[in-house]
């Protein structure tokens, strides 16, 4: 069957005001935009001009299908040494503190590529995976010692898949910590027993020499984070990132940092035991167990705690130790690891991946504030590698979609979406 050349009214004006700087649609008088209507069946509509974007004008008059989440993987822990890394433990008890409901998916194509848009609510971001803590908190769901080194928190997840023949599935992972920065996902198989097999390259390294007792090998080298991915260049946040380019072995002894920061140099009087924010003194200094003190390099931290602009006269406890340039570098060490050192590292000369994946998260700068998530795909129609889907635009397909808060183990979702085809919609 011959595919129709339909040009949906606003497309048509679009192609009209491309010349204009703005790239703004000016409606024509008469024009009535489509308001989106909640379907059952995702209703991919046919576009001629890449809505590449999770502002492009398609997205904002797409019909939507509203997928009723429901547990599909709870109550599974990580084994010793990972703590609170299972914020879905409960499935949608627990995701996004029990609060979210539902999630809106809507899907276009062109004639080389299909576009999925998913969006959800979440109150946190977690953009950690594995992330190194010295002393960090104890898991209330685990027995597990939290004394010394832990590998905790971990990243927010959104998987698609599509039923493939031998009840396999293709599998389209977006992480915010491990794909999120190439603005991609990851393509994965899953075999009817449950398990995945990554197709495509993984691009995460883990931070240790195998142990979990023995802390990170690396930590940031203090220059800007910059991935190059075939949608331009992005910058990466270095309290959750490390990216192996700007890697530097890590130094010092935490344990010794650890005693200097409550003792001799004393920084407890007004930033609490470890850093926790609850001064031993009077004047507050504030919490120092957080992602900011991460964003300084080394360089930066030793810097600022020296300086006027350390507020209260807190450069003058640091005066107690300055002079001596190992016990400088142990409580370096040492506030970097109650902030979290990221537990893995990115090669993006490993990262081969035929799915983009777009998403409205700010990698440069992590908002652990953010309130939604967005996340578009996009991937060809026909399939590139062996194994993966090829989209024929006559037929229907069954999407299954999970998403998981800061876990990688439970997730809850929705396994029965039909994907259609629709070449004559907007
Ligand atoms: C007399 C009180 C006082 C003492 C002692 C003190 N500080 Fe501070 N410190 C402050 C105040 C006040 C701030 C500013 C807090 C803010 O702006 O949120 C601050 C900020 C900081 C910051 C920046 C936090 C950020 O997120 O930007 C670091 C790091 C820091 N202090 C480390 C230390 C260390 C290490 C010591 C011990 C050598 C120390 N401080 C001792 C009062 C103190």
């Amino acid at each position: 069957m011959a595919k129709q050349m339909y040009i949906p009214a606003f497309l048509f004006l679009l192609l009209i005001f491309q010349g204009c700087e703005e790239e703004k649609i000016i409606p024509k008088k008469g024009y009535i935009p489509n308001s989106p209507k909640e379907t059952t069946t995702l209703n991919a509509g046919y576009f001629w001009i890449a809505q590449n974007e999770i502002n492009s004008p398609y997205w904002k008059e797409a019909d939507y299908v509203k997928v009723n989440l429901t547990n599909q993987s709870t109550g599974k822990l990580y084994k010793e040494g990972y703590l609170n890394m299972t914020g879905t433990f409960n499935g949608k008890m627990d995701f996004n503190n029990g609060k979210n409901d539902s999630l809106i998916i809507k899907a276009g194509y062109d004639d080389e590529n299909i576009y999925i848009l998913v969006e959800w609510n979440d109150e946190s971001t977690n953009a950690s995976f594995m992330t190194w803590l010295w002393n960090g908190p104890a898991d209330p769901l685990k027995p597990d010692s939290n004394e010394g080194w832990t590998a905790q928190k971990n990243s927010d997840k959104l998987f698609i898949g599509f039923q493939l023949p031998n009840d396999k599935k293709d599998i389209w992972k977006w992480d915010l910590a491990a794909t999120a920065p190439f603005s991609a996902a990851e393509n994965m198989t899953m075999k009817n027993d449950g398990s995945f097999i990554t197709d495509r390259i993984s691009p995460i390294i883990p931070n240790n020499d195998g142990s979990l007792n023995n802390g990170p090998l690396y930590e940031w080298n203090g220059e800007r984070q910059e991935i190059t991915s075939q949608t331009g260049t992005t910058l990466l946040d270095p309290a959750h990132y490390l990216l192996d380019l700007n890697k530097t072995p890590f130094i010092g002894d935490v344990e010794v940092g650890e005693s200097i920061f409550n003792g001799k140099a004393d920084c407890r009087f007004c930033h609490g035991l470890n850093g926790n924010g609850i001064p031993d003194g009077y004047t507050e200094g504030g919490k120092l167990q957080k992602a900011s003190v991460n964003r300084y390099s080394r360089t930066g931290l030793k810097n600022y705690i020296s300086s006027s602009r350390h507020e209260g006269s807190g450069s003058q406890y640091f005066g107690k130790i300055k002079n001596n340039p190992t016990e400088v570098e142990n409580l370096i060490s040492f506030l970097r690891c109650i902030s979290g050192l990221p537990g893995t590292i990115l090669n993006s000369e490993n990262y081969i991946t035929d799915i983009t994946a777009k998403s409205n998260t700010t990698i440069g700068r992590i908002d652990e504030e953010n309130k939604r998530y967005q996340v578009l795909f996009i991937r060809k129609l026909k399939a590139s590698y062996e194994g993966d889907i090829t989209f024929d635009t006559n037929n229907a397909y069954t999407i299954s979609i999970g998403c998981s808060d800061n876990d990688d183990i439970n997730y809850i979702g929705d396994n029965n979406i039909t994907l259609t085809f629709n070449s004559s919609k907007l």
